[in-house]
């Protein structure tokens, strides 16, 4: 008699938190159609791959994932393999599928989550690879299986109107929605009942949030709304665009009890040229303004940034701009990209390409300056009592937990009790760039 075995899945997920969000939708639906989580990608029935176009590493990496799979699904033929997300928005990618992968069952872009149960049922039944590249969806009611049970994702809008020269995203998420306030807040009121204790709001440009909508509102309006919710709990929000981050945003954030004082204001580019070519709509002298009003205004801040090195036509002087406003405002942290060609944006036309080894050269130079800076910056808090939401247990050592200050720091402390879901207060014995380390004070 063949004992029974439920059926498995697995996703992998690259790029942003809203495809970390997307994948919960995803498996979200296999739930309900009593499929459980596996680890192993070996045990899958469906396997996934949610995918990022952002940069060209993102998505050799995936090509290469797909290179390994290619064994498994010999081996395995009724696995349904899938390819979703991002990349497939994309005709290139659709033809290198078509060329390199028919093994793929089922490859489905960022609009097709309500066709999920469906288009999987067809790509069984299909002997070629089933494609659905819609460009438009509602995404309401969806069903979701949260990977965590401390910290929440909710979107606030969709997609991106913004076609910053470089940037793939509106090409592949399309263009900007905002979801009905009340949906957002019911969500977020079930979250908290089900104690969820922090909430990132998402969105490629959460400032501009409200715009489209009948009803009259804004983001530091949502903000303002979210935060007199009952309960306590953490609110925090990805990603900003420095030219929609308002003066109210500021003092709801400066007012607000639950909304942490975290500012993520991607610059890309110290160049006032640069920064036009890359149709950013705000200048060096703007961003440092802005800077300065959210350090009068917001005691204990962090602040942090992405940048783009070798952006066509960056200069050397160009490039000295942007290390300059990384040695004037001091960033808590910056993550520092390499600029990446994306076929169809306007950058990837554009004459001056910056040459590989120059971009490298950049890139070194920059994370070394800022690693310097933000070690020095955490250094301050050395022996200072911090608050931290425990959220986890360290990937590396289990008896380590892990947690976060409002500023988005993250801090590793041991305990022999379990924290997790816990406010508590910690001294930091130990800093490094990227991290600190503290001993358990009191747990609030
Ligand atoms: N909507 C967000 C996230 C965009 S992607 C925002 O506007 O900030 C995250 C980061 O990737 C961007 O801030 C940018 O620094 C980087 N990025 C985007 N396109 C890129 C490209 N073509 N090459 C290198 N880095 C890129
Ligand atoms: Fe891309 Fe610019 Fe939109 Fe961010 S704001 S997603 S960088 S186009
Ligand atoms: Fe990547 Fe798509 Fe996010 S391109 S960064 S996963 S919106």
């Amino acid at each position: 008699m063949s004992k029974y075995r439920s059926k498995k899945y697995h996703i992998s997920t690259y790029g942003c938190q809203m495809n970390v969000y997307d994948s919960e939708i995803l498996a979200g639906y296999l739930e309900n159609m009593n499929y459980t989580f596996t680890e192993e990608e070996e045990d899958a029935d469906v396997l996934i791959i949610n995918t990022c176009a952002v940069r060209e590493k993102a998505e050799e990496k995936v090509f290469s994932k797909l290179g390994r799979l290619r064994s498994l699904k010999i081996a395995k033929p009724e696995m349904n393999l899938v390819l979703w997300g991002c990349m497939v928005q994309q005709e290139n990618v659709i033809r290198r599928i078509k060329n390199k992968f028919g093994f793929v069952d089922l490859a489905a872009g960022t609009h097709s989550l309500k066709r999920f149960p469906e288009l999987l049922e067809k790509a069984r039944l299909s002997p070629k690879t089933v494609f659905d590249l819609e460009t438009e969806e509602e995404k309401e009611e969806l069903p979701i299986k949260r990977g965590h049970n401390i910290k929440a994702w909710v979107p606030v809008t969709y997609g991106c109107n913004n076609f910053c020269s470089y940037c793939i995203v509106p090409h592949v998420r399309g263009l900007e929605k905002s979801r009905l306030p009340q949906n957002i807040i019911n969500e977020v009121k079930g979250l908290i009942v089900k104690g969820y204790k922090e909430i990132t709001l998402l969105g490629q440009n959460v400032n501009s949030y409200g715009k489209g909508l009948k009803q009259n509102i804004n983001f530091a309006e949502l903000l303002n709304l979210l935060d007199r919710l009952e309960g306590q709990f953490l609110i925090r929000y990805l990603t900003s665009h420095p030219r929609d981050f308002s003066d109210d945003i500021i003092s709801i954030i400066q007012q607000g009890q639950k909304i942490c004082e975290h500012f993520h204001l991607p610059l890309q580019s110290g160049s006032n040229n640069i920064l036009d070519l890359m149709n950013r709509g705000y200048t060096r002298e703007y961003y440092l303004e802005l800077i300065e009003k959210i350090r009068n205004q917001v005691a204990n801040n962090s602040i942090t940034t992405d940048i783009i090195v070798g952006f066509p036509g960056e200069t050397k002087k160009d490039f000295e701009d942007t290390l300059d406003m990384l040695e004037k405002i001091r960033f808590d942290a910056a993550y520092i990209f390499v600029y990446s060609p994306r076929k169809g944006t306007k950058a990837a036309k554009m004459k001056k390409q910056v040459p590989e080894n120059i971009k490298k050269r950049r890139i070194v130079l920059l994370n070394e300056i800022q690693n310097k800076i933000s070690m020095e910056i955490n250094k301050l808090l050395l022996g200072t009592e911090q608050q931290i939401l425990v959220e986890g247990k360290s990937k590396t050592d289990p008896s380590v937990f892990t947690g976060r200050t409002r500023t988005n720091k993250i801090v590793h402390l041991s305990a022999d009790k379990n924290l997790i879901g816990k406010f508590v207060n910690v001294e930091i014995t130990e800093t490094k760039s990227w991290t600190l380390a503290g001993n358990l004070k009191h747990i609030i």
